[in-house]
């Protein structure tokens, strides 16, 4: 039987639970001294795994883990081989906590990404291959580990978009790592969810504001237990698409005036440091935080002009009109009736639709306004360097999800 069939990195003929037998690199997990599970650690293959409920810690943690120094907080990643989810490991390696990164065998993209791949993107974590939409699975990879876990951070997002793959992760398996980080000790919960679901219209945002809602009840039924659920405004990546067309003289394409929308981007980087932050600060304890990236909000119009002017080009614009995309999404939706395989479809139609013309900013539903002032900025990447970036060295690392829609 091959390496790959076996859970958290654990070599076939290993007969003691080193930290070599471990996908881990620089920061070795620290084992609870009175887990009773090493065995387990090397005996367990991913085909022999059982629904069995894992064993809770003897004794969990007493004091708060924001007591201890950060290589005593174990850290489980879910979404860690994400857009966001990579930066935020390496943020929170950097910063020394011991962190436990939740992959698939073939991650990212379309599993584009070998184990080897992802192991070399997440080095400095350890990795613990299993699978987040199934709570026994995840259960037992964490039980093998023979560790407690303090913080489970998740940045776990449907790749698709698409009705039944959003509930399956952004609700479901999203709801799993919490249970199976609570069963271990968790006392904290980092949420990466985002603003938009201030204004829910989508599946994916219905099914994050439920895992978010759930959270939240959490949190009131037991004091030893907290959030932080992080709402971020536009990802670069979802803002990088016409850079090269425009470096190739193509024109700048926009819904309405160009007004329609606006958002205050935040990199990767800069979004990963937020949520490290969450890990420790007690001032993000049990509260919603949207954040967007450093200066004010800028509509498509803006973009394209600081993308001509950045690209040495004259203003070329082509304007849509927004209800083009209304009866595209019309004719979707009386098609699903008689094909109801068509339902994605006419989903990444309205995805597409609400970017177009919502902006990704703090949302006042009584008004029904958004606000660029009440939007919170952190970080210090602007989307003028990022631009830039993308005209010199292109849009690689920056690739949008399965349907190239975020
Ligand atoms: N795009 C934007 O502008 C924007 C703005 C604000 C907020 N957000 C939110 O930010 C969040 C993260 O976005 P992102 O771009 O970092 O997401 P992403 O790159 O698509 O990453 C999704 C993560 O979830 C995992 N995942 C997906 N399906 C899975 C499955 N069936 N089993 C196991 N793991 C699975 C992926 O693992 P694999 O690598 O194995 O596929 C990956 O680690 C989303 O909730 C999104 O709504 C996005």
């Amino acid at each position: 039987m091959s390496t790959s069939t076996f859970f958290c990195g654990i070599t076939p003929n290993s007969s003691t639970p080193t930290f070599k037998n471990l996908y881990s690199f620089h920061h070795p997990i620290k084992t609870q001294p009175n887990s009773s599970k090493p065995s387990v650690f090397y005996q367990t293959r991913f085909n022999l795994v059982t629904a069995s409920t894992p064993t809770p810690l003897e004794s969990p943690p007493k004091s708060s883990f924001r007591d201890k120094p950060p290589k005593d907080i174990n850290v489980l990643v879910v979404g860690s081989t994400g857009y966001i989810g990579n930066f935020v490991v390496k943020e929170l390696v950097n910063r020394g906590f011991n962190v436990i990164a939740v992959c698939r065998e073939k991650s990212g993209i379309r599993g584009k990404n070998s184990k080897e791949d992802t192991l070399n993107k997440l080095n400095g974590a350890n990795v613990c291959f299993s699978d987040v939409t199934q709570l026994e699975i995840l259960e037992k990879s964490i039980e093998n580990l023979g560790v407690s876990i303090d913080v489970v951070v998740s940045c776990l997002a449907s790749r698709s978009g698409g009705v039944k793959d959003s509930w399956k992760i952004d609700y479901e398996a999203t709801k799993n790592s919490l249970l199976a980080g609570k069963s271990f000790g968790s006392k904290h919960f980092v949420l990466l969810s985002a603003i938009c679901v201030q204004k829910p219209l989508l599946e994916f945002q219905r099914a994050k504001l439920k895992f978010e809602a759930e959270l939240v009840e959490e949190a009131e039924k037991d004091d030893g237990f907290s959030y932080s659920i992080v709402r971020p405004t536009a990802f670069f990546k979802s803002l990088g698409g016409q850079v090269e067309l425009v470096k190739d003289g193509k024109p700048y394409v926009m819904f309405g005036d160009g007004k329609l929308c606006a958002c205050k981007p935040i990199s990767e980087p800069d979004l990963a440091s937020f949520i490290a932050d969450c890990v420790l600060k007690p001032d993000m304890v049990n509260k919603i935080l949207p954040i967007g990236g450093p200066g004010k909000a800028l509509t498509p119009l803006e973009q394209g002009e600081m993308l001509f002017k950045l690209a040495g080009k004259k203003p070329n614009f082509v304007k849509v009109p927004i209800e083009i995309m209304d009866f595209v999404i019309g004719v979707l939706d009386l098609l699903v009736k008689v094909f109801p395989s068509l339902e994605d479809a006419a989903e990444f139609g309205k995805i597409g639709r609400y970017y177009a013309a919502e902006s990704m900013l703090i949302y006042d539903p009584e008004t029904k306004e958004y606000s660029d002032e009440g939007t919170p900025s952190y970080g210090k990447d602007t989307l003028e360097d990022f631009f830039k970036k993308v005209l010199e060295e292109g849009m690689a690392g920056q690739e949008l999800g399965e349907q190239t829609i975020f």
